[in-house]
C-alpha cells in the first residue's frame, strides 16, 4: 500500500466535501458508506481500491469531475527521473513518409526521452532519416506534418533542416548544433538531414500549457469554444471583442455602459463610439472601462502581435554565451535559446559543463529536463529531503527534475554539453498569484479541516 498516496487522495475528499459543504458525517450518509469506514479513508489509512472507491461513489452521487481527484502517484525518485541512452534506444520507432518518387521510406527515428507524469512535456529525440541535397522548403522530398497541439522548442544536433509554413508560405533554414527554434501550435513543419554521413537529429521538447490544461473543458463545449478566440494577430479587433465579452459577462449593454460612466461623473465618454472607431483604443479609455467592468486595465491589453514569434529560429553565437555563476569560477558556460513573449516561462539552455573543484548549482521554479548531447560523461547532482544525491549522466542519458530541486552537473573533462529546459506546469504566474492571496498555503495542497468545526 501506497499510504503517502491514500493520504493525498483522503486530503483531497477532505477538499472536496468542504467545496461540497458536507461534513464527513453528512458525506458517509450521501454515499452510503459507513462513516468510520470514510474516515480511515480520509485519514489514508486504507488500500488505494478503497479511496478509489470513495472517489467513484463521490462522482455517482455529487456534480463533480472526479478525474481531479486522482493525485497521480509520484514516478520520481527523490524528485528526479532518469532515462537512460539503452531505454530511449528501446522506445524506438521509425515513422515513413511518401518521398519524391512517391514511395513511403523512412523520414524519422522517435525515441522517448527523460518524461514524467508532473512534467509538462514530451521531449522527443528525434533522427531525421530522409536526406535532401538542398535547403528548398519547396523541395519536394520533404513532408511537412499537419502541425500539432503542443507548443514546440527544439534543440539541434548536426546539419540538420528546419521547415516551417505560416499562412500558405513555406521556409526553411540551415540549423547547426546548438541551434534552436519555438514553433507555435497547429503551425506545419518538418526536418531532414543535410548530410548522410553525420550524425544529425533533434531534440524536440513538446509541453502544454494553460490550453492543455483547458483541453478537457473545451472537448466539453464542443463548438462553443471557437467563441473563445481573440484575433490574436489584430491587436485592436482583439481588444474590442474582449471588451465585449467583459460587457455581456456583467450584463451590462453598450448603453447600459455609458449610462453607468456618466452616473460616476464621467464626462464624454462612449463606448460605442470607442468600439466603433477603426482607431485603437487609448490606455486613458481602457482604464476607464476596466474599472467600469471591474477588472484591471491590464487584463483588457492584448499583447503586441509579433509576426516572427509564429516559429522562432535562434542560432547560436558564441560571444553571447555567459559564464555561471562567473567568469572566474564558472561551472557552466551558458548560450539562452529560442525565447518568445507569449511563453514566458519557456526557458531552454545550451550549457557547456565546464572543470570546477566547486559544484555550483542551479534552483528553478519551474519543472527541468536535461539531455547529455554530448560525448563527455556527466554527474547530476541534487537535493531532495535534505539529502545530497547524484548519478552518472552518460552520453544520451535525460533527466527529468521537479520544481525546486536544487541541482546541478559536473565532468570530469572541460567539455561537458547539455541541453537543458524548464517551463512551467500548472502553477504560472497568474496562478501563483491567485495562490498568494490565500490565507493559508499549506491548505491548498493538504486540506486537514472541515470548513468549520
Ligand atoms: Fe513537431
Amino acid at each position: 500500500v501506497n499510504s503517502s498516496l491514500t493520504k493525498k487522495i483522503g486530503k483531497r475528499i477532505l477538499s472536496e466535501a468542504n467545496d461540497l459543504k458536507r461534513t464527513i458525517s453528512a458525506l458517509s450518509v450521501d454515499i452510503e458508506i459507513d462513516e468510520d469506514h470514510l474516515q480511515k479513508v480520509i485519514d489514508g489509512n486504507c488500500s488505494l481500491e478503497d479511496s478509489y472507491e470513495i472517489l467513484r461513489k463521490m462522482g455517482a452521487v455529487y456534480p463533480i469531475d472526479i478525474s481531479e481527484l486522482y493525485i497521480q502517484d509520484s514516478d520520481r525518485t527523490n524528485s528526479v527521473k532518469i532515462m537512460t541512452a539503452l531505454e530511449s534506444l528501446k522506445s524506438s520507432r521509425v515513422y515513413d513518409r511518401i518521398n519524391i518518387n512517391g514511395k513511403k521510406t523512412p523520414y524519422y527515428e522517435y525515441r522517448d526521452t527523460a518524461m514524467s507524469n508532473i512534467g509538462p512535456y514530451k521531449p522527443e529525440w528525434i533522427k531525421e532519416l530522409r536526406v535532401v541535397s538542398d535547403s528548398d522548403p519547396e523541395n519536394p522530398d520533404v513532408v511537412y506534418n499537419n502541425g500539432h497541439f503542443l507548443h514546440q522548442t527544439t534543440f539541434f544536433v548536426g546539419p540538420v533542416n528546419f521547415y516551417w509554413e505560416v499562412n500558405g508560405k513555406k521556409f526553411c533554414r540551415e540549423m547547426n548544433t546548438g541551434d534552436s527554434n519555438y514553433i507555435t501550435p497547429f503551425w506545419p513543419h518538418s526536418f531532414t538531414s543535410r548530410d548522410s554521413s553525420k550524425e544529425a537529429y533533434i531534440l524536440a521538447v513538446t509541453f502544454g500549457g494553460e490550453v492543455r490544461r483547458a483541453q478537457k473543458e473545451l472537448y466539453a463545449l464542443g463548438e462553443k469554444s471557437n467563441k473563445y478566440y481573440l484575433d490574436y494577430r489584430n491587436k485592436n479587433k482583439a481588444t474590442k471583442k474582449l471588451i465585449e465579452q467583459l460587457l455581456i459577462d456583467e450584463n451590462l449593454t453598450l448603453k447600459n455602459l455609458n449610462d453607468l460612466a456618466a452616473r460616476k461623473g464621467i464626462k464624454d465618454f462612449d463606448i460605442e463610439k470607442l468600439l466603433q472607431s477603426p482607431s485603437k483604443i487609448s490606455f486613458s479609455d481602457l482604464k476607464i472601462i476596466s474599472n467600469l467592468l471591474n477588472v484591471n486595465p491590464e487584463d483588457l491589453i492584448v499583447p503586441n502581435y509579433q509576426p516572427e514569434d509564429e516559429v522562432v529560429v535562434k542560432h547560436s553565437i558564441d560571444r553571447e554565451k555567459y559564464f555561471f555563476p562567473n567568469r572566474n569560477d564558472a561551472s557552466y558556460r551558458i548560450d539562452t535559446l529560442a525565447r518568445t513573449a507569449k511563453m514566458p516561462l519557456m526557458k531552454s539552455f545550451n550549457i557547456d559543463v565546464l572543470l570546477n573543484s566547486s559544484e555550483k548549482y542551479f534552483d528553478s521554479s519551474l519543472h527541468t529536463y536535461a539531455y547529455n548531447y554530448g560525448a563527455e560523461d556527466l554527474d547530476v547532482f541534487w537535493f531532495s529531503g535534505g539529502k545530497r544525491f547524484s548519478k552518472k549522466l552518460k552520453k544520451d542519458d535525460s533527466i527529468y527534475i521537479e520544481p525546486f530541486t536544487k541541482h546541478g552537473f559536473t565532468c570530469k573533462s572541460n567539455n561537458g554539453q547539455l541541453y537543458l529546459v524548464r517551463v512551467s506546469g500548472a502553477m504560472n504566474l497568474l496562478t501563483q498569484k491567485e495562490l498568494s492571496y490565500f490565507s493559508s498555503i499549506e491548505r491548498t495542497f493538504k486540506e486537514t479541516k472541515t470548513w468549520f468545526d
